[in-house]
């Protein structure tokens, strides 16, 4: 079933002493609240056993960053889908703009990540999103589905169903530049009905398409009022409880 999800991206920030106490902190900032909306974040692997160990996981969902592209073996410096699970991580972000762009991951080793990531029972946070050459050139919609298509669209129905889409336009990532709740709209509508054509209007209704880029606590209330944004991946904004209770509180 679609659900609202407001999940953080920490990125490479925080060691592991200052993760713990913040994942704790957003903890105990949501015991006794009734949110409605579930809540992840996503931390630097080291991180992923000690925050899992320091939290209620039912409360804060915690999520990889990237998981590897093989199953096991002689893969120096990776970590697989499998690792990820034992930590008590139930979730891993994929296919983030920042991998693609900086290290090269193209749709076929996405393709791999999710294939690996489903087996091992975790859910892809899918990020897929346009550069600021592409919308200008009104190629946006083109590329968002051709990404989508390129590395989910092998997936069975049922596995599709345990997808999360992450829309984020890359013109928007850190740089305070929001897209209006407008295009985010007119975007994650677009997203549902490539999704309809391919799997039938029941499976685009219950996926979830979280927003990401510059999203904060004044602009959460606008973007998720959208009837196709059903969340947030948050970025800087996930880094202090102050900043990202009122994002989750948004809804
Ligand atoms: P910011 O919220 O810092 O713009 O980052 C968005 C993002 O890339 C989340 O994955």
């Amino acid at each position: 079933m679609r659900k609202n999800i407001v999940a953080g991206n920490w990125k490479m920030n925080k060691n592991l002493q200052e993760g713990i106490a913040l994942a704790k902190e957003l903890n105990e900032a949501l015991k006794g609240k009734t949110v409605k909306c579930d809540v992840v974040i996503g931390t630097p692997y080291i991180h992923l056993a000690g925050v899992a160990d320091s939290i209620d996981t039912s409360r804060v969902g915690v999520a990889a960053q990237n998981c590897a592209d093989k199953e096991l073996g002689a893969y120096t410096g990776e970590v697989s889908a499998a690792m990820i699970a034992s930590t008590g991580a139930k979730y891993v972000i994929l296919g983030h703009s920042e991998r693609r762009a900086y290290y090269h991951e193209t749709a076929e080793t996405l393709k791999e990540k999710v294939t690996l990531a489903l087996a091992n029972g975790l859910t892809p946070i899918f990020c897929i999103g346009e550069v600021l050459e592409e919308r200008e050139s009104e190629k946006h919609f083109e590329v968002v589905k051709s990404q989508i298509a390129a590395s989910l669209f092998d997936l069975a129905s049922e596995d599709f169903g345990k997808i999360v889409l992450a829309y984020e336009p890359v013109w928007a990532i850190g740089t305070g530049k929001t897209a209006t709740a407008a295009q985010a709209q007119e975007m994650h509508a677009f997203i549902r009905s490539t999704l309809a054509e391919k799997y039938g209007q029941v499976v685009a209704d219950n996926t979830s398409i979280l927003y990401g880029g510059s999203a904060n606590a004044s602009n959460a209330k606008e973007l998720f009022s959208n009837p196709d944004v059903d969340g947030g991946l948050i970025g800087g904004a996930s880094l202090a409880v102050d900043k990202f209770m009122p994002i989750i509180e948004a809804f």
